[in-house]
């Protein structure tokens, strides 16, 4: 399977994005989700969708033992080799439905802005809480549904070019959703609220933590920023594995 990481245009605009050239830092989501994070010191890591590997690094630099990020791209693997090594770190060209998700193997598995690309979560929630230690966390973000329900993934426009309203349709009609960005056509799957939380409960998990990303005060001034307060982007799920 090819994703639109592969296609050099994207990747290159991609590139550019102020969170792969400055890492977490720069990502609008990064002050919610690092407090999500359990205690990585001795533990076991997977970033499923693991791109650059900015969160495999986090998680080593925590004293993570070891660390494994897997991605479908061979280019953002190249990327995460090149920016994010770590001796404690592996990195493998690898679909996140393709993994074998060995059982009680791991004691964390993170996923950023990589599972609203699958079609059907509910067997990747299955196979996670396999592959999870007794009390293993699963700490994603996901698109929101509100953000992946949006016409074109896009606001309407004022006359003067400033958004105007963020318009939702087909909010029950769960599936793929084309659309553009950097240039690319973008192909992603919408998930409503209640399959990505029940999912999650329906496959043994106790939900601990929800949150919907809404960018610091710091940030306010950089492009776009503001009207991120205007609707959810992303959903931040921290959830455990009660075995
Ligand atoms: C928006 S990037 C996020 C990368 C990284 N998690 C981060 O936050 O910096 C999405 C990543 O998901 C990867 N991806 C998309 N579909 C995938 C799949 N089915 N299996 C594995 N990786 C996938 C893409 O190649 C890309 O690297």
């Amino acid at each position: 399977m090819i994703n639109e990481y592969e296609n050099e245009n994207f990747f290159q605009q991609y590139a550019q994005m102020p969170r792969s050239r400055d890492g977490l830092a720069s990502a609008g989501e990064w002050h919610q989700l690092k407090p999500l994070f359990p205690p990585l010191k001795g533990k076991t890591v997977l970033d499923l969708g693991c791109g650059y590997g900015w969160h495999c690094k986090y998680a080593a630099d925590q004293g993570a033992e070891q660390v494994l990020g897997i991605d479908l791209s061979p280019k953002m693997i190249a990327q995460a080799q090149q920016r994010n090594s770590h001796e404690r770190i592996t990195y493998r060209v690898c679909g996140i439905d393709a993994y074998e998700y060995p059982e009680n193997q791991w004691d964390c598995v993170i996923s950023n802005l990589a599972l609203h690309y699958l079609q059907d979560l509910d067997p990747v929630f299955q196979k996670v809480f396999r592959t999870l230690k007794q009390d293993g966390i699963f700490l994603f973000n996901i698109e929101h549904p509100v953000f992946t329900a949006g016409i074109g993934q896009d606001w309407i426009y004022a006359e003067d070019g400033k958004p105007k309203y963020w318009p939702v349709d087909d909010y029950f009609l769960p599936g793929e959703r084309v659309t553009h960005f950097l240039g690319c056509e973008v192909r992603k799957q919408h998930h409503t609220l209640t399959q990505i939380l029940m999912g999650l409960l329906r496959n043994g998990f106790e939900l601990e933590a929800v949150e919907e990303a809404e960018p610091p005060a710091e940030m306010l001034d950089m492009p776009g920023m503001k009207d991120e307060l205007r609707r959810p982007m992303m959903l931040l799920v921290r959830a455990r594995a009660k075995k």
